[in-house]
């Protein structure tokens, strides 16, 4: 086999300091259309004196057109260049100046990291190993230098230029060019580095930080976006307050710029004082965006903006610490969308995230710690282990700490690290010691895969009036026993929470967060005068899987009366889940299927339930995923599951139809309005035309058409085109060319157009999906494009494992298109296959097939190969 990229991998146990350090870097950009020179000037100094080490800088499709040491011309023996590498094997063991003048062709650059072009503007992505695509220099985070930046073009073409930091001077040439010069005081590692280049429009604003200074906001979106905006703003004012509030942290430059591109890998990229987002993540307005859209603006706007401080103003050693910064700031975002929003549909949403897809990553052949001990390509490591596990974990820090302990914690981390590259120890000690306590047992969340499974059985001893709770971890024969937070709530025969006493000395409370740290643990709580019905892992405690065999009956109780609204939610879905998995085994026996009686009143009385708010309750009225439950499964059931959820469905449509049309005409209010209510109202109305329309009758066919074309805001157009999408009618088609006439030419609402079809749980799914790639507006080019047609139609779970295997060849031919141009998405879409020993022996064969068929490609990247190698469980 060929491979065209070292796969080399590297380990988190060989990190070494840097041998030298970069303490200023000027750069000079000349953008244009056919090369782009970049000029480089760094003062580098020795780590230790006396050192004879050789300087070895990294670079990549870099073209080198002239290098100067302390200002003098360097000639080709003095130097060494190889396809990664700048070398300089004799340097003196004091500080020094290199200079260096290279050749680069953003306009080539399909990959979207380093310097590239989205829209004929300029702009780039440094993150993780992007900068030495732009110019020579020491490519990791614990090299920190300060950054002057100008940049020269072409005025007309890209009047407007911006880098990281204060513009400090700016000119005009004579010959139609103009230049910036933009200086940032603050040291940082390259993969904070950022330039933007082109014709944008300047939304405004400005914040005052709680000391009194004045910051200007700047958000700079593509000239036709300027109506979009000012969602995007207002989400990073209400952040910088936040953060003001939660952890006294303000910001530090008197700028703070946002550039929404159209083409972009990830979600958005915290560059010091110039974020560079995925358009998705800023755009919006009423009529273009749902609210889950102007959800995830506000959250990813808020991601970005605490990264000034978690991972800018302290940021990584080396990659292995990502979630160091990753998972904080996820945390830290999830605990501010769960102050704006509401605490426990955001602790619901999380959950399910991480349920889906994390769990699913640590069954798999990708499984690693939120640490992770190697990697070939970091790009692959930007997991949902990395970022939701890691937040989970940061999470435990503060259930185990409290919310004032894990701020002294915060506290102490930034008094001891602001300036430096640091470790995940080094916050794990800022925690201990802050609180006085022994956090040592707890590093094995940093260093474990997998998700611990904790046993939990109780006995009532009415006699003694106790309570005694059995905990027991299933602790993998390599691994050692972690440290878990459970939170635990008893409730009596009216549904109230009882009093929960553990010592004699410490205080009573509904709730006590029990810690298990040995393999078994018996906690027994006192005075519990009737028997109780427990209530475990309280708002999801600790990211694990807790097993306690409960009935039906304590399932529907919990789920009309316990006061912790998780586990209210938690338990509708394992009681839906229990029924589904007892009608599969009827349907794979052959028998008539029945719903259970007692699942459907339980059903009944949520929709009745006047006091739940919408939001939580169409959370509860929706059925765990089929990709959630074929995770429960030894061997997935694909078929089995898609049919027996498609009966359960339509069955609580038909036997509740009443009250869903009931449900839907209280909530369809118009006009629309952003407040939480209007919010509720539409995610629950929705909620219920989606059952409605499980009957597919002309009536239900005909208020789906109503709502799609009446509607004035994106949530319901969305909504209802995405039912009628499902049904077998003639309005189908109409309502489909109907959206594509009214949103052709805005690129994000396009992508619902195709992201909608490919969720289809019609049999003509793949079908269309095929005619949809060869659609006039589909590219591969564009990521969010490719997402939201490939990777959507991936995650539909029936279609997509189709028994004949055809949508696993189409999706393979699609990952080597996508390798050749854009490594980064191609492994990502590969990384669906990563399942495939969870289903049958067909579709395993069907899908190593691809696998096999991917890494026989000549021309692998290191991303896809890193993928499927682990995948196939090739060694070396
Ligand atoms: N640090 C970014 C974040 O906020 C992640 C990111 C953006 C990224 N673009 C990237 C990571 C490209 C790798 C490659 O989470
Ligand atoms: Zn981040």
């Amino acid at each position: 086999m060929i491979y065209q990229e070292n796969t080399q991998a590297i380990y988190r146990k060989d990190y070494q300091q840097p041998d030298f350090f970069i303490d200023s870097v000027d750069l000079h950009f000349s953008l244009d259309e056919d090369v782009t020179l970049v000029h480089s000037r760094m003062t580098i100094r020795p780590r230790t004196e006396n050192q004879k080490k050789p300087l070895i800088l990294n670079g990549e499709l870099l073209v080198l057109k002239s290098l100067k040491f302390n200002g003098h011309v360097l000639n080709a023996t003095q130097y060494h260049v190889d396809k990664t590498h700048l070398t300089l094997p004799n340097v003196p063991a004091e500080a020094f100046e290199l200079e260096s003048i290279v050749e680069i062709k953003p306009q080539e650059n399909t990959a979207l990291t380093g310097l590239y072009q989205s829209s004929g503007n300029y702009c780039t992505q440094c993150e993780a190993e992007g900068f030495r695509r732009i110019t020579y220099f020491l490519d990791r985070p614990d090299v920190m230098a300060r950054y002057t930046t100008t940049i020269v073009a072409d005025k007309s073409r890209y009047p407007v230029l911006l880098s990281n930091g204060n513009r400090v001077e700016y000119g005009e040439l004579n010959d139609g060019r103009h230049w910036v010069k933009w200086a940032d005081p603050f040291p940082k590692p390259s993969y904070l580095f950022a330039l933007v280049a082109g014709n944008l429009y300047c939304h405004g604003g400005k914040f005052t930080t709680r000391s009194g200074r004045e910051v200007r906001l700047e958000i700079w979106v593509e000239p036709q976006n300027h109506d979009q905006c000012e969602h995007a703003l207002q989400s990073l004012q209400k952040a910088m307050r936040w953060d003001e509030e939660r952890f006294g942290l303000e910001y530090d430059l008197d700028i703070y710029m946002i550039v929404a591109v159209g083409d972009f890998n990830m979600g958005a990229m915290e560059n010091k004082g110039l974020n560079v987002f995925n358009a998705k993540f800023v755009l919006c307005r009423p009529d273009t965006a749902t609210d889950d859209d102007y959800e995830g603006i506000e959250a990813v706007i808020a991601h970005e903006y605490f990264h000034n401080w978690t991972g800018n103003r302290v940021t990584c050693r080396d990659w292995f610490q990502l979630t160091l910064k990753e998972g904080l700031t996820v945390f830290r975002d999830q605990q501010f969308t769960e102050d704006m929003t509401s605490a426990a549909v955001k602790r619901i949403q999380d959950v399910r995230i991480l349920r889906s897809a994390q769990f699913a990553e640590d069954q798999s052949p990708m499984a690693h710690p939120i640490r992770p001990e190697s990697y070939i390509e970091m790009n692959n490591f930007y997991t949902v282990t990395v970022y939701n596990k890691g937040a989970e974990v940061i999470r435990l820090y503060q259930t185990l700490l409290g919310k004032d302990g894990f701020r002294r914690g915060m506290d102490l981390y930034f008094q001891r690290h602001d300036g430096q590259a640091v470790t995940c120890d080094d916050f794990r000690a800022a925690m201990a010691d802050a609180n006085q306590v022994d956090l040592t047992q707890f590093e094995r969340w940093y260093d474990q895969a997998g998700t611990p499974v904790v046993e939990a059985s109780g006995v009532y001893d009415a006699t003694a009036k106790t309570y005694a709770l059995t905990l027991r971890q299933q602790v993998p024969e390599h691994l050692q026993a972690w440290h878990i937070p459970v939170a635990v709530g008893l409730l009596g025969k009216e549904g109230q929470d009882l009093s929960l006493q553990l010592e004699e000395t410490a205080p009573a409370k509904t709730t006590q967060v029990l810690e298990l740290r040995e393999l078994e643990q018996t906690f027994t709580f006192k005075n519990i005068s009737e028997l109780p019905i427990p209530s475990l892992l309280r708002h999801f405690s600790a990211p694990i899987k807790l097993n306690f065999s409960c009935q039906r009956q304590e399932l529907a109780f919990l789920m009309a009366h316990d006061s912790d609204p998780f586990n209210r939610w938690e338990a509708g879905q394992q009681f839906a889940q229990q029924v589904i998995f007892d009608l599969l085994a009827d349907w794979q026996a052959g028998k008539t299927l029945q719903l259970d009686a007692l699942f459907s009143e339980a059903v009944l009385k949520i929709l009745q339930d006047d006091k739940l708010d919408g939001s939580i309750k169409s959370l509860m009225l929706t059925l765990p995923t089929e990709n959630f439950l074929g995770q429960q499964q030894a061997e997935v059931a694909v078929d089995g599951l898609f049919a027996v959820r498609q009966f359960v469905l339509k069955q609580l449509a038909e036997v509740h139809y009443a009250e869903w049309l009931a449900i839907y005409r209280a909530n369809h209010q118009m006009p629309y309005s952003n407040s939480a209510t209007a919010i509720a109202c539409r995610r629950l109305k929705n909620t219920a035309l989606h059952y409605i329309c499980r009957l597919d009758t002309p009536e239900t066919v005909n208020l789906a058409e109503k709502q799609f074309k009446q509607s004035d805001n994106m949530t319901d157009q969305q909504s209802a085109l995405m039912c009628l999408v499902n049904t077998f009618s003639e309005e189908r088609g109409q309502a489909i060319e109907y959206f594509y006439q009214q949103w052709r030419h805005n690129p994000l609402v396009l992508d619902k157009w195709f992201s909608v079809q490919a969720t289809s749980y019609l049999p003509d799914t793949f079908d269309n999906v095929k005619a949809l790639l060869q659609h006039q507006d589909f590219t591969l080019k564009n990521p969010n494009r490719a997402r939201s047609l490939i990777a959507v139609f991936s995650q539909n779970q029936a279609q997509f494992h189709r028994a004949d295997g055809l949508a696993y060849q189409l999706h393979a031919d699609i990952v080597l298109q996508l390798n050749a141009t854009n490594p980064q998405i191609a492994s990502r879409f590969v990384s669906v296959f990563n399942h495939w020993r969870r289903f049958d022996a067909n579709r395993q064969a069907l899908m190593q097939a691809q696998l096999n068929r991917i890494i026989q490609h000549p021309n692998l990247s290191k991303d896809v190969y890193e993928v499927v190698s682990k995948s196939l469980n090739v060694k070396g």
